[in-house]
């Protein structure tokens, strides 16, 4: 069993009969999706799930995970990954372009565990760049913005399509390297302040659990 792995089997343990899930989008959250669809073919567990992209929703319909809306159901348990997490547990994520539907779920889960390896956890974070998503209009403005903060913003580029990333909710996908960020929990407010902005990266001040695969078994961090 790879890291990510561990990490996404040991949050499905979590899982209780009943949830309603938020499901996060990226390599360890397929995990641990997956893995919640083997427990409701196994043990028969009564779950549903709010997938946080087109990605968790497909992997949520694959593994039999009935689906739902934050229109008809609150969240009881989100887990969702990360692209950096500080010791703090602020947390840098958008890696996969799906990090504004993830925040609204995130958000408003009662708990919000958040699986990885145990190589994003980083002392400062800012290594990583901060995803933002943005009306696509709104590219040239925004870029003075980040670059009046000290940022070095780049258009995500897409691999297996022409041009740019669009994201799920059809907007572009902007990746502003800070450097080290010293006040995640100022920056996320400050990049939402941004007309164009969408919503940011930085997830601070949100997380409950840290379950992470590392080479010595999986460790919980609990804030
Ligand atoms: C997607 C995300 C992901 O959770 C984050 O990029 C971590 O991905 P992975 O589990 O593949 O390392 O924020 O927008």
């Amino acid at each position: 069993m790879n890291l990510k792995e561990m990490a996404g089997f040991a949050a499905a343990e979590e899982i209780k009969d009943g949830q309603i899930i938020g499901l996060g989008t990226g390599s360890t959250t397929h995990y641990f999706i997956e893995q919640v669809g083997v427990r409701i073919k196994e043990e028969g567990i009564s779950v549903m799930g709010i997938p946080t992209s087109y990605q968790s929703f497909l992997l949520a319909k694959e593994s039999n995970i009935p689906v739902t809306t934050l229109e008809e159901h609150d969240v009881d348990i989100a887990v969702d990954g990360a692209d950096e997490i500080d010791p703090d547990f602020n947390l840098i994520k958008g890696g996969g372009a799906a990090h504004t539907l993830e925040k609204i779920v995130d958000y408003s889960a009662n708990e919000l565990i958040i699986i990885a390896d145990d190589s994003k956890i980083v002392d400062v974070l800012g290594k990583f760049p901060v995803p933002l998503e943005i009306i696509s209009e709104a590219t040239k403005p925004v870029f003075s913005e980040l670059k009046d903060m000290g940022a070095d913003p780049q258009i995500r580029m897409a691999k297996f399509k022409d041009g740019p990333v669009i994201s799920d909710n059809g907007n572009f996908i902007i990746d502003a390297s800070f450097g080290q960020i010293d006040n995640p929990i100022q920056l996320e407010k400050d990049l939402n302040s941004i007309p164009g902005v969408v919503e940011n990266g930085i997830f601070a001040q949100m997380v409950d659990k840290v379950i992470l695969g590392t080479n010595d078994g999986v460790k919980v961090l609990k804030s």
